[in-house]
């Protein structure tokens, strides 16, 4: 079992990474009264929901079992989790627990952002994306039908459990998605961790528990580092939305759900990598190694065909790195190196969106 800390001085949090971290001696300490309201999904439930009841005995426990789904991630449902808060009679010491992927993690977080003007909640994170990304950092929201994630808070969690045993049931297609977000720190940060997964693709395909052992603590690691450094992204964080642009107006585009984030994410990325290249910062070979490595990961490399330039623009309009009016994107500038920037050729970015369908 392995510790991370996120360092934001009071309200720093671990991040325990292993297997069989689902116990009592793990969570209690970071529950405040009596009070719990665990949080999770449909699918999830019947996996992992006894488990965390076991390590919770003593504890008043409530539930909210929303419907799975991206297309549920709404101010819609997102009530449900204040209803029962209140049905139950939950007071400002209640603790929400996320016990899910990032679609329940960015809920709850939410959810105990606004309750009682914020609660602690602490994330249990069952996908390969949330254990690499989504439960760490304390972005928390909802979907708009104009725009992903548009709205929302930033909300710390108390802690962060990933048992990561628990993606033995996960869907390939699920693990995939997730890879693609580890693929992004090798893309912004870590040269070497690039080239790792390059190696080790297949061990982390298959399941190999050192492999994702490692390949979650890496990104743990990273991703801690850069909220560190700037928790509400006026900078350096913002590097983590490499391909992020491109990807959510995928998911806008195609309708919550039916793209995975970390599919469109994919798809984004290279996106950014091959204007990356037409700006002359990332050689021809570059994106080739790239694309090839999301291959591997069985991601897609091309968004959807019926996505016009036209329709790139007006959805990537609104993304929330817009500055005065103007676009910025996450760049390479190297294997290993990223900015943001709205020093990009125009011309170049149309070639980009055209060359798509
Ligand atoms: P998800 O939450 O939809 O989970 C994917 C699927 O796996 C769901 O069907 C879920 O029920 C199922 N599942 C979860 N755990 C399982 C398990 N152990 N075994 C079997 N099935 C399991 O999707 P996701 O990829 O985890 O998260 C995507 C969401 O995270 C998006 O909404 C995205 O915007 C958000 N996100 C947020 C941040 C952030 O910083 N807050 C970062 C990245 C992504
Ligand atoms: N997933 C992007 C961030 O947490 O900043």
């Amino acid at each position: 079992m392995q510790t991370l800390t996120v360092d934001l001085g009071d309200r720093s949090y671990p991040i325990t990474i292993g297997t069989g971290v689902l116990r009592q001696e793990f969570i209690a300490p970071y529950i405040r009264s009596k009070q719990v309201m665990l949080v999770t999904n449909e699918t999830v439930a019947p996996l992992y929901r006894n488990t965390v009841y076991e390590a919770l005995q003593g504890f008043q426990v409530d539930e909210v079992v929303l419907p799975d789904g991206e297309a549920y991630k709404d101010l819609t449902h997102l009530n449900l989790i204040f209803d029962q808060l209140l049905h139950k009679r939950h007071n400002r010491t209640t603790t929400l627990i996320a016990l899910g992927g990032g679609v329940v993690g960015d809920m709850t977080g939410f959810a105990a952002a606004c309750y009682q003007r914020g609660v602690n909640f602490i994330q249990i994170p069952t996908t390969l994306l949330s254990q690499v990304d989504s439960s760490v950092g304390g972005k928390t929201g909802v979907n708009h039908p104009a725009g992903k994630n548009m709205i929302g808070a930033f909300h710390q969690p108390v802690a962060v459990l990933a048992d990561t045993q628990v993606l033995n049931t996960l869907p390939d297609v699920e693990l995939s998605a997730g890879i693609a977000e580890v693929i992004k720190y090798g893309l912004i940060y870590d040269e070497n961790f690039f080239a790792w997964l390059e190696s080790n693709m297949q061990a982390l395909r298959q399941r190999d528990p050192n492999a994702i052992a490692y390949a979650i603590y890496r990104s743990c690691e990273i991703k801690a580092e850069m909220v560190r450094l700037d928790e509400r992204e006026s900078g350096v964080r913002a590097l983590l939305n490499l391909g992020h642009t491109f990807g959510h107006a995928i998911e806008t585009h195609a309708g919550y759900g039916q793209w995975l984030h970390g599919q469109a994410v994919a798809a984004g990325t290279m996106m950014a990598a091959d204007l990356s290249c037409r700006m002359g910062w990332i050689t021809a070979a570059d994106v080739v190694r790239i694309e090839q490595l999301f291959k591997a990961a069985d991601l897609p490399v091309k968004p959807p065909s019926d996505m016009t330039p036209d329709r790139f623009s007006e959805l990537m309009s609104i993304d929330k790195k817009v500055m005065d009016g103007k676009l910025r994107l996450v760049l390479m500038q190297r294997i290993g190196q990223a900015i943001v920037t709205d020093q990009f050729d125009q011309a170049a970015l149309m070639q980009t969106l055209q060359g798509q369908s």
